[in-house]
């Protein structure tokens, strides 16, 4: 396995491990109701619960060993606003296999920073951590999700999970084929 460097830069994003100064930003994406609509889960209620959650993520700088999840900030290089909070998950239960979440704040919703981004989530998995397959999954509602998983090249396929789920995976074969 390739421990990646940080930052990890893109044409207009630097990708880098959590830190204690990004509060208010990961609060404004995680309780922002444009994203939290599409999320299963209940948006932090209050800044102290996001505080938690930012421990989290700090803690989440690394992918070691399978059960862990990696979880890195997206920032403008141009202003070092954060837009973005990228995760990848190793399944325990599956160690060839790990799942991305990718959210942005509305903001910055529709240039393609998403895209930009995961590209580069889907390299560390592939190239660095070795995985053999990775999976997403959004409601159905949520098109710009879709949209996102379907552009970057991840394949349609049933959901294992949950009746109405959206599924998509990538194998890497698929990503080494572009
Ligand atoms: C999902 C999300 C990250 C996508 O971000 P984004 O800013 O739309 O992504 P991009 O600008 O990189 O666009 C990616 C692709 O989706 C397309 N797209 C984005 N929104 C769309 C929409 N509403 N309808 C159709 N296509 C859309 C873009 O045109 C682009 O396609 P292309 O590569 O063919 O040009 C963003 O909408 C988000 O954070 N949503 C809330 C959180 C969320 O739902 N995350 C997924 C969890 S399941």
């Amino acid at each position: 396995m390739l421990q990646p460097t940080y930052p990890i830069r893109t044409a207009r994003l630097a990708l880098r491990p959590f830190k204690r100064g990004d509060l208010a930003a990961l609060h404004a994406i995680h309780s922002h109701p444009d994203v939290t609509r599409h999320l299963g889960w209940a948006p932090p209620g209050n800044r102290a619960e996001s505080a938690r959650l930012l421990d989290t993520k700090i803690a989440q700088s690394e992918l070691a060993e399978p059960g862990q999840a990696l979880a890195l900030g997206v920032e403008l290089i141009t202003s070092r606003e954060l837009i973005g909070d990228l995760s990848l998950r190793w399944y325990a239960e599956d160690k060839d296999s790990g799942e991305i979440l990718v959210l942005f704040h509305p903001r910055h919703h529709g240039r393609g920073y998403a895209a930009e981004a995961t590209t580069e989530l889907l390299r560390l998995a592939f190239d660095s951590f070795g995985l053999e397959r990775v999976h997403g999954y959004c409601d159905p509602g949520n098109i710009a999700s879709a949209s996102l998983m379907e552009g970057l090249g991840l394949r349609r396929e049933p959901s294992a999970r949950h009746d109405g789920e959206l599924a998509y995976a990538m194998s890497a074969g698929e990503w080494k084929r572009g």
